[in-house]
């Protein structure tokens, strides 16, 4: 991964996924869909466009208050910070129970919720003395204000800069599904409970992006959104968030680095009845990756009032037992981020062994590393290695080997530097499997097949390895 225009001196966290990273970007997406629109039943895909009408993001409560952080700007420096970040970086202390114990004093009773987060958030301030992280500067005596601040990326589409030309760079991939609903009702002979699923670009003007790739102004979304009977909602909210929690166990996440949070009704978003994070033990702290949502009839009800056009749905009476009058369907949403779903892979595969894991005078004085990454989600699946570069029958053989089975895995061919280093350098890129090509394979016709977490050999009949590697390939 590179930082963003780099030689410009970058742009706030932006990244560039590398050629390795965005491999590893294009398994994370295939192995979701994958998941999503064959694994499971009744989910069918869509790719909807970024820009939107502008009314989409007024009807879905995004470019209200909704949609917005609260955000001080030291009067001193003029650096912003995200107020409830602020506190909790100050305090120490959950921001939440901060704000109950404020919340709690009966003279606040007669505030909006809105009214109240602003006001409780400015004494907060005033009364942990809380300063500018950046310069020192005491925040509430230099008159700086807590405020909110809309996380909309605004853009104009054609080449006049007026208001009738201003829309928005999609801050949630799902509201293209929301536009399709009836689109997709319509073309596809599908009924409610379904999914749409869609994967794709999200902007938001964060205050604060930070931890890498974790908090992003540009990320990617894979987005499902479950439509159902209202009655049924609370049912598959259950079944989704189980679904969610056993495919990152599935590739490999370890089960003491994920938990769930039940979001409490003050953190609730605005369109969320109820939700439930997955969080991940980064090493920066237990951090969301995913969000299981029920969204109720929020969208497909407010898309009707604002368009006119009825979203609402009922069951053909003659084809079963569903409701046969007109409903807004209530949403289960599962919502993920591709960037932090690879950063938890990543950092859940990463191993360091002081003195290396082999006895070699080249690698007991180094720490080595070693990316044990699903196989699914390896970028590079087989490594193939001449032993030595300098012997042509060899070498040949090795190419011909190395073009029959790109044909078939994602491989890379690699001839410089001793067999041990060029070994460590796949253990660190997470390839699982490196087959050598040496003498014997010239008198025998086997190679050696080399398992990157094991570091077992064996002799496989190079006719036979495609057959071999896949079925290896194939155990979890
Ligand atoms: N449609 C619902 C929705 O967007 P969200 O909790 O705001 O819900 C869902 O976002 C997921 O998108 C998060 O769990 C996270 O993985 C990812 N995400 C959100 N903001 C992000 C950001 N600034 N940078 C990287 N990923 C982000």
């Amino acid at each position: 991964m590179f930082p963003g225009s780099e030689i410009y001196g970058g742009l706030a966290n932006s990244f560039d996924y590398g050629p390795l990273g965005v491999k590893l970007k294009n398994n994370v997406k295939k192995l979701w869909w994958r998941e999503m629109t064959r694994i499971q039943d009744n989910i069918v895909g869509l790719d909807a466009a970024i820009l939107m009408n502008p009314k989409v993001w007024e009807a879905s409560g995004h470019l209200t208050a909704g949609f917005a952080d609260r955000l001080i700007e030291c009067k001193v420096c003029h650096r912003r910070f995200r107020t409830d970040h602020l506190i909790e970086d100050w305090t120490e202390e959950s921001y939440e129970k901060i704000l109950e114990s404020y919340k709690n004093d009966k003279k606040y009773s007669s505030y909006s919720e809105d009214e109240l987060g602003k006001i409780i958030d400015n004494l907060i301030i005033k009364d942990y003395r809380i300063e500018c992280p950046d310069c020192g500067n005491q925040l509430t005596d230099s008159g700086s204000e807590s405020k909110k601040f809309n996380l909309m990326m605004k853009t104009f589409v054609g080449p006049v800069e007026d208001e009738a030309a201003v829309t928005y760079l999609r801050a949630e991939t799902c509201q293209g599904i929301y536009m399709n609903f009836q689109n997709v009702l319509d073309s596809m002979r599908i009924k409610v409970p379904f999914g749409i699923a869609q994967i794709g670009k999200a902007f938001r003007n964060e205050v604060t992006p930070k931890d890498f790739i974790y908090r992003m102004r540009e990320f990617e979304q894979m987005e499902m959104q479950w439509f159902c009977e209202p009655k049924t909602a609370d049912k598959f909210f259950d079944y989704w968030l189980e679904q969610r929690l056993n495919w990152y166990y599935a590739l490999g996440i370890k089960k003491e680095n994920l938990k769930t949070y039940q979001v409490s009704k003050n953190e609730l978003a605005h369109y969320a009845r109820k939700a439930v994070d997955i969080l991940y033990k980064f090493p920066f702290g237990w951090k969301e990756i995913e969000g299981v949502h029920n969204r109720g009839d929020w969208d497909l009800s407010n898309h009707s009032k604002h368009s006119g056009k009825d979203l609402s749905y009922a069951d053909d009476p003659s084809t079963g037992s569903g409701q046969a009058k007109k409903y807004f369907p209530y949403v289960i949403e599962t919502s993920i981020g591709v960037d932090r779903s690879l950063f938890a892979f990543l950092c859940d595969a990463y191993q360091e062994v002081k003195g290396g894991r082999t006895e070699t005078t080249e690698s007991t004085k180094e720490v080595e590393v070693v990316l044990k990454l699903h196989k699914s989600l390896a970028p590079i699946k087989v490594a193939v290695l001449p032993l030595v570069k300098n012997k042509p029958d060899l070498v040949k053989t090795a190419e011909k080997i190395y073009k029959m089975l790109k044909t078939k895995f994602s491989c890379q061919y690699d001839e410089s530097g001793s067999i041990g280093r060029r070994y460590r350098r796949q253990d660190e890129i997470g390839t699982p499997f490196c087959v050598t090509v040496d003498f014997d394979t010239l008198k025998d016709g086997t190679v050696t097949v080399r398992d990157r977490d094991t570091m077992e050999q064996e002799r496989v009949r190079a006719k036979d390895i495609i057959s071999h590697l896949g079925i290896l390939m194939s155990k979890i």
